[in-house]
């Protein structure tokens, strides 16, 4: 049995997969995220923690802890757990949809000679959600801490400390600080030396089946687990959720609606990221990439607008099917989800959420529909973005919580005009893949691809012909919105 641990931005989740890739234990714990002010997130690793203690010790009252043979992790990526020299929590970690080092991302580009001699040492863009700018936030507003600050870890790499006491990432993860060389699959050391970085502040970026250390003594006893497991290198959850379900060569891309929305492909070579608008990263089979854009609300913008319509009440199938009894195009309603700033295809943290088209006849169905629009074509945004590097996608596997709804799948065929399937694990998240990791690291499989190879089709969903024009109208009109009311998006950010 493995065990994969997926350390999320709404909640921790710890699966047990069986040699054969069949679930046969899962727990779920949620939690919040801070939001200290417009644009900030935060959270304290010990929420974490706990969240995995309670999960672990959830799947062991229905799987013997002694036949665990391995431990794979996965976790929301980008966030800066700040330790100082004694490994301890310096301030709560700034997660990934944290837009404040705007100022930093400036910066950075200025002390490396702009956007293209970045591309040259990392191929990737610097965006606000990305660790690096976070470091020198730190050092710019909370002197005190930075002066502490000893060691920077990523949310998983967290928990993987308190499992094994040992500090390491993967190359996945690595990749989503902005200071990772994806090309060479190491450290930028001429980044890190131009932005006043010891490398040593980062840990060792090992491929995602590599074991990095042994459970501890103390971990196994919180845990319930025997001591001596090995835990492997795991995976950024928005590449490893793809990967785990067998996007590791080009033709099959993968969307992904969670608290964030993504459209992912894999890469068997790494092309060069022109104008660094999407993210490359390492992907978790060794010579593989990973291509992405991410749209910073999907799920949580979902959450939100249950949330302001006063419908916490109702299930997730009961929200939907009222959205399913509303014509495609919710009758003239049209949603950009931009509610946190957004990443991609526009950088912009001062992006705002805009709902366009109200009426006094729109009632609360017709806005849950526009925003399961919206965030789908977000993601075609982002998918259009993809084509320029050859990649063309004849169908499309859907994940994430948003997968679990049939009219959000149908969404989806409808909108990028594809076939869209759901295959076993893509409901997990990234604890399925982080399972599988583990597995290739201790010989139950020689690679990731080979892990993943059997995995069945759960569903199929085709796109109704009749709303092929409808929503090919509606994001047309949809790409031209962003580029007209930035600036009065900015306004009102700036005003705030
Ligand atoms: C990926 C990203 C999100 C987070 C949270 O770049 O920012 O997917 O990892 O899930």
């Amino acid at each position: 049995m493995l065990l994969g641990i997926d350390v999320g931005t709404s909640g921790t989740k710890a699966l047990v997969v069986d040699a054969k890739g069949a679930i046969r234990a899962r727990a779920l714990e949620s939690y919040p995220f801070a939001i200290p002010r417009p644009g900030w997130a935060e959270q304290d690793p010990e929420l974490w923690w706990e969240a995995a203690r309670r999960t672990v010790r959830a799947v062991l009252a229905e799987v013997d802890a002694g036949t665990i043979r391995a431990v794979g992790l996965s976790g929301q990526m980008h966030g800066l757990v700040a330790l100082d020299a004694a490994k301890a929590v310096i301030r709560p970690a700034i997660l990934w949809n944290d837009q404040r080092p705007r100022a930093e991302v400036e910066e950075i580009l200025e002390r490396v000679g702009g956007l293209d001699a970045l591309l040259a040492l990392t191929n990737n863009a610097m965006l606000t959600g990305y660790t690096a700018p976070k470091i020198l936030w730190l050092k710019a507003h909370e002197p005190e801490s930075f002066a502490r600050l000893r060691h920077v870890l990523n949310p998983k790499d967290w928990l993987r400390l308190k499992l094994t006491g040992e500090l390491a990432t993967d190359v996945s993860e690595a990749s989503g600080t902005g200071l990772f060389d994806v090309r060479r699959r190491d450290w930028s050391k001429p980044l890190l030396d131009r932005l006043d970085l010891a490398l040593d502040l980062l840990p060792p970026a090992c491929e995602s089946h590599e074991v990095t250390g042994y459970l501890s003594a103390e971990a196994a006893a919180d845990l319930g687990l025997p001591p001596g497991i090995p835990v492997t290198g795991g995976g950024g959850d928005a590449v490893i959720q793809t990967s785990g379900t067998g996007i590791l060569k080009e033709g099959v891309a993968q969307t992904i609606i969670g608290t964030a929305g993504i459209a992912a492909a894999a890469l068997t070579a790494c092309p060069d990221n022109e104008g660094g608008r999407l993210q490359l990263f390492c992907n978790n089979a060794p010579g593989t990439w990973h291509a992405m854009g991410v749209a910073q609300s999907a799920g949580a913008g979902f959450a939100w607008t249950r949330r302001l319509l006063g419908l916490e009440g109702e299930s997730f199938e009961a929200l939907t099917a009222m959205a399913g009894g509303v014509a495609p195009g919710g009758e003239g309603l049209i949603f950009l989800p931009y509610l946190q700033g957004e990443r991609c295809p526009h950088p912009d943290p001062d992006a705002r959420g805009v709902l366009l088209g109200l009426t006094l006849h729109h009632g609360r169905a017709h806005v849950v529909r526009a925003v399961m629009e919206g965030v789908v074509m977000a993601i075609a945004d982002m998918l259009a973005l993809m084509r320029p590097l050859g990649l063309v996608f004849e169908q499309m596997r859907a994940s994430g919580g948003g997968a679990a709804s049939p009219l959000w799948r149908q969404i989806q065929a409808d909108v990028l005009g594809v076939e869209v399937v759901t295959m076993a694990g893509a409901a997990e998240g990234g604890a399925y893949g982080a399972a599988l990791t583990a597995g290739v690291g201790i010989g139950v499989w020689p690679s990731l691809a080979a892990a993943s190879a059997g995995l069945p089709v759960v569903t199929r969903t085709e796109p109704i012909a009749a709303n092929l024009p409808v929503y090919a109208e509606r994001f047309a009109h949809y790409q031209t919105l962003y580029p007209k009311l930035a600036p009065d998006m900015h306004r009102l950010a700036q005003g705030a």
